[in-house]
């Protein structure tokens, strides 16, 4: 069975091939998908017949966006700590501890709904592709079940047991280091793509978050770093030197980051819903791309520091806040993500591709960030499939 999406205005296909510039744009344009595949693109004119036929009604048509950070397995809300943070607290990381408590107080039912509720919340907006992290059980039986819970809902599941030290382990890190790359690791692997530490003054050290990294590696795992997000720690060196895929956040960097960074297939993932719930400054992407680095952008969907499952949002921020253009944002939110999740499928729509697309009302990417907040996806198709 093949569909025909026709009568797009401007074709986002992220590859220079058949179009203009680095989002290789096509004007009038239609996709053909058969099989769960991007089977044909071009101009609309050109385009062969189908079984079936959707009209995007003159709007903007872009790859699903890929989300390439999230923790959407967890339970409770912390809405008074972001009241709180409005009225003048400072975030330092502490409330992951109310949500760890939260979670390990829930059954798996109660994670797994929440986990499924919001992956649809973001499908409806738009994410096709979601990489999901664990990291609010901090125990064996815990990490395990969330990394289950996350598996189940995404292929793209993340090892996050270094997360925090949990109370029980409090003045012996070292201790629970060795437990994550231990027991921990060994429960969790089965459900597991990525291995993920906080590197972060308060939570682990550059020798901790190493060790961590080198565990989940060994056994295969790719790895991932939440980096220099509250400080110019050692976080984005450590993700170059171990070739990570991804340093996320990237709030605090130095000169030597940056050129880090650009020299490496690391790629730079910017959160900026995390700077707008914690009232933080924004990383400038600006510096990132003029250095040659490859930036992408992701939710960071949680319910600490960026309780949002919008990557039009985050688009929105980057153009504003961050000194992206629209096409560099849109390319981050998309192929960027791709890049970061090391995925070839998702991310662009030209033969080949997952045929996962976004169709706007509105007839360009730009109205992404030019129209902040109003919900501009009119239709998801995802694996083929109208969402
Ligand atoms: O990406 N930095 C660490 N982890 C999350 C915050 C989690 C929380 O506050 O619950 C983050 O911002
Ligand atoms: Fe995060």
């Amino acid at each position: 069975m093949s569909l025909l999406v026709d009568n797009i205005g401007e074709l986002v296909t992220n590859d220079p091939a058949p179009g203009d510039g680095p989002l290789g744009l096509v004007p009038e344009a239609a996709v053909v998908l058969e099989a769960r595949e991007v089977v044909w693109v071009g101009p609309a004119d050109a385009a062969p017949a189908a079984d079936q036929r959707i009209d995007a009604g003159g709007g903007a048509v872009l790859p699903g966006f890929v989300d390439s950070h999230s923790h959407l397995v967890f339970a409770g809300d912390r809405a008074a700590e972001f009241a709180a943070r409005m009225a003048g607290e400072r975030y330092d990381g502490g409330g992951i501890l109310t949500t760890v408590a939260a979670t390990r107080a829930a059954d798996d039912e109660a994670l797994r709904a929440t986990a499924v509720r919001l992956r649809a919340e973001a499908l409806r907006q738009g994410t096709t592709t979601i990489e999901i992290k664990s990291g609010y059980g901090l125990t064996v039986a815990d990490e395990a079940r969330s990394l289950k819970i996350a598996f189940e809902v995404s292929p793209e599941s993340t090892f996050l047991g270094a997360h925090l030290v949990p109370p029980e382990y409090a003045g012996r890190a070292d201790d629970y280091v060795a437990l994550v790359c231990g027991e921990m690791l060994a429960a969790a692997e089965p459900y597991a793509r990525w291995v993920d530490v906080f590197c972060e003054r308060g939570a682990f050290d550059a020798d901790q978050s190493r060790a961590v990294l080198a565990a989940g590696m060994a056994r295969g795992l790719g790895a991932r770093v939440h980096a220099n997000q509250l400080s110019a720690g050692p976080g984005v060196r450590l993700a170059v030197e171990l070739g990570a895929a991804s340093a996320d956040h990237c709030a605090h960097l130095g000169e030597a980051d940056i050129e880090a960074l650009a020299g490496s297939s690391t790629v730079a993932t910017l959160v900026p819903g995390a700077e707008f719930s914690t009232r933080s400054p924004y990383p400038d992407a600006r510096r990132l791309l003029d250095a040659g680095a490859t930036v992408a952008l992701a939710t960071d969907c949680n319910p600490g520091t960026s309780y949002t499952s919008s990557m039009s949002l985050c688009v929105a921020l980057a153009v504003r806040e961050m000194r992206m253009t629209p096409a560099e944002a849109v390319w981050a939110a998309t192929a960027g993500g791709a890049r970061a999740l090391r995925r070839e499928d998702v991310g662009t729509l030209r033969p080949g591709a997952r045929a996962d697309l976004v169709v706007l009302s509105a007839p360009s990417y730009v109205h992404l960030a030019y129209r902040p907040g109003v919900p501009l996806v009119r239709q998801v198709i995802h694996n083929g499939v109208v969402a």
